[in-house]
């Protein structure tokens, strides 16, 4: 079954179209890659799917059903989770406190509840609490997770930065860039991490620039170069594609 549906996507930022025609879609519990040179068109599509950029053209659809027009909130409450290239971890509130902000979008309380703290906003709170429990052991964070967000080394904001996601209760988690800055070991963890997600039933579309984890990890491969889609295929066929040969090295050469 097709969950999320990317067809003719177009973006354009003044005279510059940073999308030019994106097609491509995912199905439940797969794992797709956006790969492409820097400034590609990459996390401006995930800009799109999640309602923070208003497309110039195209279509989005979610299990069918148009997600244009739609706000942030509005798409992350259909189920749509996304991480940052630059991470955004609110830095002075805990580790733990991020991830609760996640969990809060699918818990039931008015603003009465939590003013009046009835019984009902008091239980939240705990089921909340273990949630962000619950996924940060799930993404294997180190760290203190009752001190401050900012904190905690790289590679533990970048995880805890995917829990937060993953406590949103997600059917598609969009990663952008989830192993820029790790280290040799930290990048075979995520590799794993991405994995378990998968193994959840949760589908991911992922953006990388770190091929050996593209290639190991992916069931198909889109690439994107100046905006335009170039390939979509098998990881063994894209790393043939001479297309994308060329658009990596910018040549010819054949690898
Ligand atoms: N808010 C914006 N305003 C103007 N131009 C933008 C904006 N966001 C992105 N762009 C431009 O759109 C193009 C695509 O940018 P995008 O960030 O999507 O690339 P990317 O593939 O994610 O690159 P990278 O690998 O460096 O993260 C670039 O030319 C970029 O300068
Ligand atoms: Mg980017």
């Amino acid at each position: 079954m097709t969950l999320l549906r990317i067809e003719d996507l177009r973006l354009s930022f003044g005279g510059l179209l940073a999308i030019d025609g994106l097609c491509f879609s995912v199905g439940q519990a797969e794992i797709v890659s956006v790969i492409g040179p820097n400034g590609a068109g990459k996390t401006s599509a995930f800009n799109c799917v999640t309602g923070f950029y208003r497309p110039a053209g195209g279509q989005i659809t979610l299990r069918g059903k148009s997600l244009s027009g739609l706000r942030p909130s509005a798409i992350a409450g259909l189920g749509i989770a996304r991480t940052f290239q630059n991470l955004r971890l609110f830095g002075e509130l805990s580790v733990l406190d991020n991830v609760r902000a996640g969990a809060h979008l699918w818990l039931r309380q008015s603003i009465f509840d939590a003013l009046l703290h009835t019984p009902r906003y008091g239980r939240s709170e705990r089921e909340c609490t273990q949630a962000a429990h619950h996924w940060l052991d799930f993404v294997g964070l180190r760290g203190d997770r009752y001190g401050a967000a900012r904190n905690l080394p790289y590679g533990e904001q970048r995880r805890a930065e995917i829990a937060r996601a993953l406590a949103r209760r997600p059917d598609l988690l969009l990663l952008d860039e989830p192993a820029a800055g790790l280290n040799h070991g930290e990048k075979a963890e995520m590799l794993d991490l991405i994995r378990r997600i998968q193994a959840l039933g949760i589908a991911i579309v992922l953006i990388e620039h770190d091929m050996g984890l593209v290639m190991e990890v992916s069931e198909r491969v889109v690439v994107l170069n100046f905006g335009r889609e170039i390939a979509d295929g098998r990881p063994e066929d894209i790393r043939r594609d001479p297309a994308v040969i060329e658009a990596y090295l910018g040549s010819d050469t054949h690898a």
